[in-house]
């Protein structure tokens, strides 16, 4: 799989990449918008651990964002079960460096287009803090629709946060 965009190239992870996966992944304004698994600091050895992981999955669901050169960001999807078997979670994260000139909108975009004809799903969901106005833009630019106000729904860096669910459905 390589999905070759105007603005960045989505492909699968190499061992190589650990280097410039930790450098960018370092960065606590970007684990302020994830989820607390992701690691703060985020250490060479983190990168290694999770390079294996992503590589050794199968099906594939976690890729690398590539941006003029090495690793620069993550976009994976999450597969539901059972009764949610038809059903998927959309993340993603670039490294500061790159924010602010529409790589993760058209990632996302082109992504959920992916996921949507390689596998069997009908929705493809993503939850973001209300505090990360960024995140709700780029879905909202690519295509998905506020489906609503999750109160109290997150505690993130000690603050009780509300989060916003948006999906986009076949
Ligand atoms: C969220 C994130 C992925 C955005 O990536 P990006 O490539 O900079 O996004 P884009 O440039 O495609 O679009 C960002 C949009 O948000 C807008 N935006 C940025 N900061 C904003 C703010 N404080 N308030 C309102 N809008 C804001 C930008 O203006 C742009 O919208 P526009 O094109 O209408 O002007 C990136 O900031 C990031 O990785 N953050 C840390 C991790 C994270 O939050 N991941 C998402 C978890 S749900």
């Amino acid at each position: 799989m390589q999905l070759v965009l105007k603005s960045c190239t989505i492909r699968p992870w190499r061992l190589d990449d650990a280097e410039s996966l930790a450098k960018h992944a370092n960065n606590r304004k970007v684990w302020l918008g994830l989820r607390d698994l992701f690691p703060h600091p985020y250490t060479s050895d983190d990168a290694h651990k999770f390079l294996q992981k992503a590589m050794d999955a199968e099906p594939v669901t976690n890729f690398c964002i590539e941006v003029e050169g090495p690793a620069t960001g993550v976009i994976d999807i999450y597969l539901g079960q059972d009764v949610h078997r038809h059903t998927a979670t959309l993340g993603y994260w670039l490294g500061e460096d790159f924010w602010g000139r529409g790589i993760m909108t058209e990632a996302a975009a082109a992504f959920t287009d992916f996921c949507f004809e390689n596998f069997p799903l009908r929705r493809i969901s993503a939850e973001v803090f209300a505090n990360n106005p960024a995140s709700a833009r780029v879905l909202e630019k690519a295509g998905f629709v506020f489906e609503g106000c999750l109160k109290n729904n997150v505690i993130k860096d000690g603050k009780l946060l509300d989060s916003l669910l948006y999906a986009k459905t076949k």
